[in-house]
């Protein structure tokens, strides 16, 4: 079998946007109401084929009150690609993204690369009282050099695969 490729990707969002949920859910099939706000930081693997390609994903995931403050750099170093989440029930999330990004770009050095491989998620689309349209997603997506974003909802499993393999493809062409 051939040797496969690994990818570090980081999830970065608000408090309680849903990374962990997002993540536990692509990897483990699983969701759970009640999960703790995430401590630091901690990752989990899969392994995917993309394109004929055996790929490894080592997707970290953090704790959102910290911003970058409390973040160690084995974090975000040596990250291969990003995916932003927010919340479309609470805007603010939203409203977060643009400083999410430039933080993020500027830590690893990268905040001239318009082709850093990243996403959005915008999840919980489960619920009723969305206050983020996808007109305002289409927009800020356009603004930010036509970054590819995905409604999701970890809790119905609702784009959560098509996310990271997405993801995963972004890097490998990178
Ligand atoms: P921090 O670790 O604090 O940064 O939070 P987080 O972004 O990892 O969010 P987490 O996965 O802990 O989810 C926060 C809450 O939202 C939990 O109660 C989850 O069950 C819930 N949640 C996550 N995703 C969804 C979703 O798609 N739909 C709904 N309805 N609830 C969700």
């Amino acid at each position: 079998s051939r040797k496969s490729v690994l990818f570090k990707v980081v999830v970065l969002g608000e408090s309680g946007v849903g990374k962990t949920s997002l993540l536990v859910r692509y990897v483990e099939n699983k969701f759970t109401i009640s999960t703790k706000s995430t401590i630091g930081s901690d990752f989990l693997s899969k392994e995917i084929d993309v394109e004929g390609r055996p790929v490894s994903l080592q997707i970290w995931d953090t704790a959102g009150q910290e911003r970058f403050q409390g973040l160690g750099t084995s974090f975000y170093r040596g990250a291969d690609a990003v995916i932003f989440v927010f919340d479309v029930t609470r805007k603010k999330t939203f409203d977060e993204l643009s400083a999410w990004k430039k933080a993020f770009l500027i830590q690893i050095g990268q905040e001239n690369n318009k082709e850093f491989p990243m996403i959005i998620l915008a999840n919980k689309v489960d619920l009723d009282d969305r206050q983020v349209s996808k007109r305002d997603i289409a927009e800020w997506a356009n603004q930010n050099g036509d970054v590819h974003f995905y409604e999701t909802s970890a809790k119905e499993n609702v784009n959560v695969g098509k996310a990271f393999d997405e993801i995963a493809k972004l890097a490998l062409a990178k």
